[in-house]
């Protein structure tokens, strides 16, 4: 076997050569699994190419598992796919078209592996390794693609314009690629992605996000979105981050690049969470910079009210990009709005009162609000940085210590909007809703303590000012 794999994976593979050879139909692992196997990766899918019927391929392999796993087809594109154990195992019978997931078409036409091969997106994922009995496990890898995964290059089999326009998603496929792997796009094929980039309109918003999630969750992000800034790509799928880029001088005062500032806070975080929300708050959480930004004499560049402006932009940005629209995009608005709170608690002479007001506000991602705020000094300066870190940590540490005596963090009214009602015999409206905020503020202030008879008897002194009977 050319490759490296389990023996797991080496007995469904046998087992598979055994079912073609049944059928008397070639057939060869392809694509993603090659690939990794190569590079030493975990592979996930194996994809299977047969110069056939892949459907009834399929079929036959399933017949000699037991139990015998399901066979999901399509008839119309000729795709079948079972399931054994972890594995997912797709079935195709070459053909001469690309491989367009969205493809209208239902009719493929037959071809050779060579022109499955040919019809692949990049060299790395044309290789196969045959599963027929005269040569089982040997490489068939026409494009060089093994001398490519060596010297870390991206490249397409055919002209590079030619395989962007069969399916655009690939210019992005290329650049997630890229960021993954960390290899070079070679020079011709990124030129091509520049030149078609416009086609990248025609690919749903779905897949696009599918991809912008994976360069996301790389190790190193800015990478990729480096390389689609570079490409023209970004300004076309996502206009907001690119006008970020660039700096204004007035008077010779500049501002600094918001866009590689973004980037840099995007690596810092990734650094420290997979979690794909808290990098996409890193992402968004200056992106009302360039529409806030101000030069104002005397003081220079300011982006007053960007946090709050930035954070009214993400449900449209989530829609825009066709992320969700749930509490993960509510929780990358919240960080957005709230990142600059704990600088502003850094000053002396905080009050716990501004202290119980963050640890009210972030509630449970309070954490998570902390480590975008870390991930945001990207200063070059290392006294700067260091004054910057150990200012978060007394903030962290007076939040500590007043949630400790407070507990405002997942704050539950002491007093429900029911017993008030009860209390004062009223019907659901502004004012059981006014009387709870004013429970609310008092004890963010300070004026009475997160307590029942406290916030109770708070209450019913502001009912009566309100002119409200209340009968004990
Ligand atoms: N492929 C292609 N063009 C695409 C998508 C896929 O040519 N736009 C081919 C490639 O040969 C690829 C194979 O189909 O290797 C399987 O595709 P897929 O499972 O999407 O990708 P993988 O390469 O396995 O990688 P990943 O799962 O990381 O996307």
């Amino acid at each position: 076997m050319y490759i490296q794999c389990s023996h797991k994976e080496l007995s469904i593979l046998k087992k598979i050569a055994q079912a073609a050879t049944g059928l008397q139909v070639p057939c060869y692992l392809i694509g993603g699994f090659v690939r990794d196997s190569v590079i030493g990766r975990n592979t996930k899918d194996i994809d299977i190419v047969c110069i056939g019927d892949g459907i009834a391929l399929a079929h036959a392999v399933a017949k000699l598992f037991t139990p015998k796993p399901v066979v999901n087809y399509f008839k119309n594109f000729g795709t079948a796919q079972i399931k054994i154990l972890d594995d997912e195992i797709e079935f195709v019978g070459a053909r001469k078209e690309s491989y367009i997931y969205e493809s209208r078409k239902p009719q493929v036409e037959a071809g050779t592996l060579k022109d499955d091969q040919d019809r692949r997106d990049f060299t790395m994922n044309a290789l196969a390794i045959s599963l027929n009995q005269e040569d089982f496990g040997e490489l068939l890898d026409p494009f060089n693609g093994i001398e490519d995964i060596k010297q870390k290059i991206i490249k397409t089999p055919l002209p590079p314009a030619q395989t962007f326009i069969d399916d655009p998603l690939r210019m992005m496929r290329a650049i997630r690629f890229a960021a993954q792997l960390n290899f070079t796009i070679e020079e011709k094929t990124f030129d091509a992605i520049g030149e078609n980039k416009e086609r990248i309109k025609i690919v749903s918003g779905e897949r696009i996000a599918d991809e912008l999630n994976k360069i996301l969750l790389c190790k190193k992000p800015s990478m990729g979105f480096d390389l689609l800034y570079k490409s023209g790509l970004l300004k076309i799928i996502f206009p907001q981050m690119v006008a970020l880029a660039g700096a204004e001088y007035i008077d010779g005062k500049g501002h600094k690049d918001n866009f590689y500032h973004t980037l840099q806070v995007v690596d810092n975080i990734a650094e420290h969470t997979d979690d794909l929300w808290l990098r996409w708050a890193a992402v968004l959480h200056d992106i009302a910079k360039p529409a806030t930004k101000k030069f104002e004499e005397g003081h220079g560049w300011t982006f007053h009210g960007h946090e709050v402006l930035g954070g009214r932009m993400v449900p449209k940005i989530f829609a825009q990009l066709k992320l969700p629209q749930n509490e993960k995009m509510r929780f990358v608005r919240k960080l957005v709005e709230l990142h600059l709170r704990p600088i502003s608690l850094t000053k002396e002479n905080i009050t716990d009162s501004a202290i119980r007001r963050l640890l009210f506000d972030a509630g449970d991602d309070f954490d998570s609000l902390m480590a975008l705020c870390n991930a945001d000094i990207t200063s070059k300066n290392k006294q700067k940085v260091k004054r910057y870190l150990e200012n978060f940590e007394m903030v962290r540490q007076r939040c500590a210590e007043v949630e400790a005596s407070d507990q405002v963090r997942n704050w539950q009214p002491p007093i429900t909007g029911e017993l008030i009602m009860e209390t004062f015999n009223l019907p659901p409206g502004r004012v059981v809703g006014d009387l709870k905020n004013a429970i609310r503020e008092a004890i963010l202030e300070g004026d009475i303590p997160n307590e029942y008879e406290a916030a109770f008897n708070f209450m019913v002194q502001k009912a009566t000012d309100l002119g409200l009977f209340y009968k004990a």
